[in-house]
């Protein structure tokens, strides 16, 4: 792998989830794969599950780390080209990116976007300048339109959770209220991942995206998935929910609707097939998801959340393994 910004990057996503769950049998089989070599995490927005797994799976590869908070510890950057920089940058990323290239083997960024310019966050200058100069392997931590770190720990989670007896598992990935807009990422990338993995495995689930009217994801991501307005008809039977809110795509970056009976309850939860109940965290209790759910025996919100160390592992194993050829 040269780079891991998006399903896309990825030859077999199943291929992937073995060698996680390999590496989570047992983390130090491959102990001597990255010694030599050091992985820079560069934060321009906050994280807590993204930094400590990402490290630990590096460490565990036998990789040195620098975890930078790029934004606050490092010189603000401009990530235009041919600009005259007489405003509050510092340091072009033209300039910065090949030292980081120069100082670390691997470089993984983490890059929120505004929600307020449509275009500039799609385009996502941010990673895509990263790639251009850095001159190594560069990993997202979670970009302006796309989480894959994420999205390949929810697959982890869903593949160790499926019941035996289960013959086409039904996932539900479904909006949430929220008090502050919210990017789109994890949804997208969660709705991408499903989709290839469902091609991959012949149509092997029901995916379907439930929200209120207005908060269509981005076709380019949902294509193939089911969409529902009707959350409670989008709930029957589900093995798998996903609970995720993102502010509205079409509206780009505006709250349309505070509507609580959207959180996730133990009543909501009545007419799903006992369903497993997913969320990438941090969440806000009693306003996406009921504390009852939260606390009950439905949550896979921790198993998800360290399935984050061995996802990284697997991806970060596939660009170590490159780079030796
Ligand atoms: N889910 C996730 O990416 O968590 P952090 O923002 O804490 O890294």
């Amino acid at each position: 792998m040269k780079q891991f910004i998006s399903v896309n990057d990825v030859e077999n996503i199943d291929e992937l989830i073995r060698q996680g769950q390999a590496y989570k049998k047992n983390p130090l089989i491959d102990e001597a794969l990255g010694k030599g070599k050091r992985i820079a995490l560069l934060f321009l927005n906050p994280s807590l599950r993204t930094r400590m797994s990402t490290q630990i799976a590096a460490e565990n590869l036998g990789m040195k780390v620098i975890s930078l908070n790029a934004d606050k510890d490092g010189w603000k950057l401009e990530f235009e080209d041919n600009v005259i920089m007489n405003g509050t940058a510092v340091e072009h990323i033209k300039d910065a990116a090949p030292i980081l290239g120069n100082y670390c083997d691997v470089l993984a960024v983490r890059s929120f976007p505004s929600l307020l310019d449509k275009e500039a966050d799609d385009n996502e200058i941010i990673i895509n300048q990263f790639i251009k100069y850095a001159g190594v392997p560069v990993i997202s931590l979670e970009t302006s339109t796309l989480h894959p770190l994420q999205s390949l720990a929810d697959l982890i989670t869903i593949d160790e959770s499926i019941k035996l007896t289960t013959k086409r598992p039904k996932v539900v990935l479904t909006w949430a209220p929220h008090v502050k807009a919210i990017p789109h990422c994890v949804a997208n990338s969660f709705a991408q991942w499903m989709n290839e993995w469902n091609a991959e495995r012949n149509d092997t689930f029901d995916f379907v995206i439930t929200h209120p009217e207005g908060y269509e994801l981005n076709e380019k991501f949902t294509q193939g998935a089911e969409i529902s307005y009707d959350q409670e008809a989008a709930l029957k039977d589900a093995d798998f929910v996903y609970v995720k809110n993102w502010s509205s795509y079409s509206n780009y970056g505006k709250i349309l609707s505070s509507d609580a009976n959207w959180m996730l309850t133990e009543k909501h939860l009545q007419k799903t097939n006992f369903a497993k109940v997913m969320h990438c965290l941090p969440v806000r209790r009693d306003v996406e998801l009921s504390s009852e759910v939260l606390d009950s025996t439905h949550s896979a919100v921790t198993q998800q959340a360290g399935n984050r160390v061995w996802a990284a592992q697997a991806i970060l194993s596939s660009i170590l393994k490159d780079l030796k050829k």
